[in-house]
């Protein structure tokens, strides 16, 4: 391993080998974190880059994701998707989307039986045999540094079975069975297609997967993509745009900017859902949030650092608090010397993960004396102090919109203030 990262081997075969030996017997990845490991950042794509030349990877549409905006594209994805359920991206590469939407999954108990979970819930279809091994082996190698795994593995062509070597335009059936999509598809132009309908001559490669994707697709499994912006914008496209939305297809957009330094075409993200009446709108500007509403902060007591001093005082911690209770009136009580928080107020845990079902569980704290809050909670008091306006935070809490926007702007393990602040105020749903 130590030959790849140090001499530079432009040599993607022989990184394959070592990616299968890494994966096989794991010699180095449990002492690594996944930005570090070589496997998993950006030492296949670098030797890929410098084994094919950039002609034939134009031709191809062979270029990667990176963590970044695959993690970007992952997230949407993850957000929509039904535990345990089946994400494919049918152009996978070396497999970039599908190791960030694996960052998402849970680990079992040994590593054959976390790859055995994984292989049930990761499937890919790519043109070129060495990129889908890289794939299967790169997928290995996360499970094995993510659980901290030593034992080896008996064989790695048995692993992740359902990432094959193939054609996405001639895999229905596979396509089919997904419950939702990861895209980067590739970029170049093609007259090599039997459109006529909405497009002739030269059309991005992008359109006729993404068309192909649209058509082959479970009716109600979404498409988290990076595409080109052309297709969003290009007047070549409007009729292509127009069968989206026929098909019922819509979605939000980001533009991204370059793709990178070798592809010199700018693009997009956007999660593609049925049912959704626009197409590639930006968000809506969004005015009235938590914060205009609630002043947040973090609780004061750190209960291992604060001596049992002071007044007394009803006490809330992340342990005894019920979530979304409407009316808790903590029974137990400490001395403290700091800020206390007078009732009504709403309080959220701050642990909170991209997977949980609900990113922001609140409750309502109600009582008649100041209280006392743990660390371990966000406190967020209404301006008006009304007790109803707790009530509404709640609900707008509870709202899948409001996981969907924390899952959006947090990504790490704990809520912040401002990512509370920043919730969007919409009561009901739309
Ligand atoms: C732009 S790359 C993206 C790879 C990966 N999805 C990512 O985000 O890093 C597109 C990949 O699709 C593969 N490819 C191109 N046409 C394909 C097809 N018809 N079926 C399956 N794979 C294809 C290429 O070999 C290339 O690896």
């Amino acid at each position: 391993m130590a030959s790849i990262v140090s001499d530079g081997v432009s040599n993607f075969a022989r990184l394959l080998a070592d990616a299968n030996a890494e994966a096989l017997s794991g010699s180095t990845v449990t002492a690594l974190g996944r930005d570090e490991q070589p496997i998993l950042n950006g030492v296949p794509y670098r030797v890929f880059r410098q084994s094919i030349d950039l002609c034939e990877r134009r031709r191809e549409g062979i270029f990667f994701s990176g963590p970044d905006l695959a993690r970007e594209v992952a997230g949407l994805l993850h957000a929509k998707m039904p535990v345990g359920g089946l994400a494919l991206d049918p152009t996978c590469g070396i497999g970039d989307l599908l190791l960030a939407y694996a960052e998402h999954l849970p680990i079992e108990a040994t590593l054959e039986a976390t790859v055995d979970s994984w292989g049930r819930q990761l499937a890919g279809i790519e043109k070129r045999a060495e990129l889908a091994a890289m794939a299967r082996a790169r997928l290995v190698v996360l499970a094995r540094a993510r659980g901290r795994f030593v034992e080896p593995v008996a064989r790695i062509d048995g692993c992740f079975p359902a990432i094959i070597v193939g054609n996405m335009f001639e895999e229905s059936e596979r396509i089919a069975q997904a419950d939702g999509l990861l895209f980067n598809p590739p970029f170049g132009q093609t007259s090599d297609h039997t459109v006529s309908d909405w497009g002739t001559g030269q059309l991005s490669a992008s359109a006729l997967c993404l068309d192909s994707l649209v058509a082959k697709r479970a009716p109600a499994a979404p498409i988290a993509a990076v595409l080109p912006e052309v297709l969003r914008c290009g007047t070549r496209y409007a009729r292509f745009r127009t069968r989206l939305a026929d098909a019922g297809l819509g979605g939000h957009f980001a533009s991204r900017g370059r793709f990178d330094a070798w592809t010199n075409v700018d693009v997009f993200t956007t999660l593609l859902e049925s049912g959704v009446s626009y197409l590639w709108q930006l968000p809506a500007i969004v005015s009235a949030t938590v914060g205009n509403r609630f002043t947040v902060r973090v609780g004061s007591v750190v209960p291992h650092r604060h001596a049992d001093e002071g007044r007394w005082y009803r006490f809330a911690c992340a342990k005894t608090v019920p979530a979304w209770s409407t009316g808790f009136v903590p029974e137990t009580g400490r001395r403290f010397q700091g800020t206390t928080h007078v009732p009504p107020f709403v309080v959220v845990r701050r642990t909170s993960s991209p997977g949980d079902r609900k990113r922001a569980v609140g409750a309502i704290i109600l009582g008649d004396s100041p209280v006392a809050v743990e660390n371990h909670l966000i406190v967020l008091t209404p301006n008006d102090g009304r007790f109803e306006s707790c009530a509404e935070l709640l609900a707008v809490l509870a709202r899948d919109a409001t996981t969907d926007y924390l899952n959006r702007v947090i990504r790490c393990r704990h809520l912040t203030t401002s990512s509370v602040m920043g919730i969007p105020w919409v009561a009901t749903d739309e």
